[in-house]
């Protein structure tokens, strides 16, 4: 028996990025009778109690996917309300996110929104650039293929040759420049799909689905989901260690 308090998960092997497709927050509402608004409204709250214990757990970075570039799609009125959502958040919740330390970052196109909208994202992000304690990535209006799509265009804009493309360099013109690569994606609801999240930088993460909605996935799920990503062995196409002369495949 481990002797872990009560905010530490099974193993040190804590992932330094997680990143969450925040599922099923729809079906939450309608299976209590409400709004689907109200289900992305208990969603939000819940973001609140992950935040802090990704902290507690020791996570570096954590990228939520709050709205898609598919999300357009929806009808007006849920549109209108995740961007109410995320206006709320910031007048709301950014001072205090501010005085715990998160670095607000946005990833996706902020062309599309309200320039109101457009410019609390931007004083937000300023307001918390050098805040070190965990980087809240943002994808709001993004899409993984718009992403590559995006970095192809900066690419050609700056003059770089095809000799002179290389992972590296993809990886620098993404939305998620500097940040490292997710260790652990989650996806909440049980859809097993990847929805266009993070399509270049998943090559190598772990995944872990579960069939709990969004607004129900606490502190504990989080845990679990920790503890089961510690026990994975993470092999990147290669072999697992040499234990004595055999190689183990896993
Ligand atoms: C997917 O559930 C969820 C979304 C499209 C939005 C997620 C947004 C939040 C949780 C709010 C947090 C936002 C910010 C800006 C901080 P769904 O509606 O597709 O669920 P369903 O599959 O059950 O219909």
């Amino acid at each position: 028996m481990s002797d872990r308090t009560e905010n530490q998960t099974a193993d040190t092997l804590v992932p330094r990025h997680v990143a969450i497709i925040m599922d099923g927050n729809g079906r939450w509402a309608i299976s209590r009778g409400l709004p689907r608004l109200a289900g992305h409204r208990a969603g939000t709250e819940n973001l609140r109690r992950i935040l802090r214990a990704a902290v507690e757990f020791g996570i570096d970075y954590l990228t939520i996917y709050a709205f898609s570039t598919e999300n357009w799609g929806r009808p007006p009125e849920e549109v209108h309300g995740l961007m109410r959502i995320l206006e709320d958040v910031i007048d709301r919740e950014l001072e205090e996110l501010h005085q715990e330390g998160v670095q607000l970052r946005h990833i996706g196109r902020l062309e599309r929104l309200d320039p109101k909208l457009q410019e609390k994202v931007l004083s937000a992000i300023e307001l918390t650039r050098n805040n070190k304690q965990l980087v809240l990535n943002i994808a709001f209006n993004y899409g993984g293929r718009d992403e590559i799509v995006h970095a192809v265009q900066c690419m050609i804009r700056d003059g770089i040759s095809a000799d002179e493309v290389t992972d590296e360099l993809i990886s620098k013109h993404m939305f998620t420049a500097g940040v490292p690569d997710p260790d652990l994606i989650i996806r909440t609801s049980g859809e097993l799909r990847v929805s266009n999240f993070l399509i270049w930088q998943a090559a190598y993460s772990e995944w872990y689905i579960t069939q709990t909605y969004w607004p129900d996935f606490g502190k504990e799920e989080l845990r679990k989901a920790l503890d089961t990503y510690a026990q994975r062995d993470r092999r990147y196409g290669g072999l697992s260690e040499v234990v004595g002369n055999e190689v183990h495949a896993g």
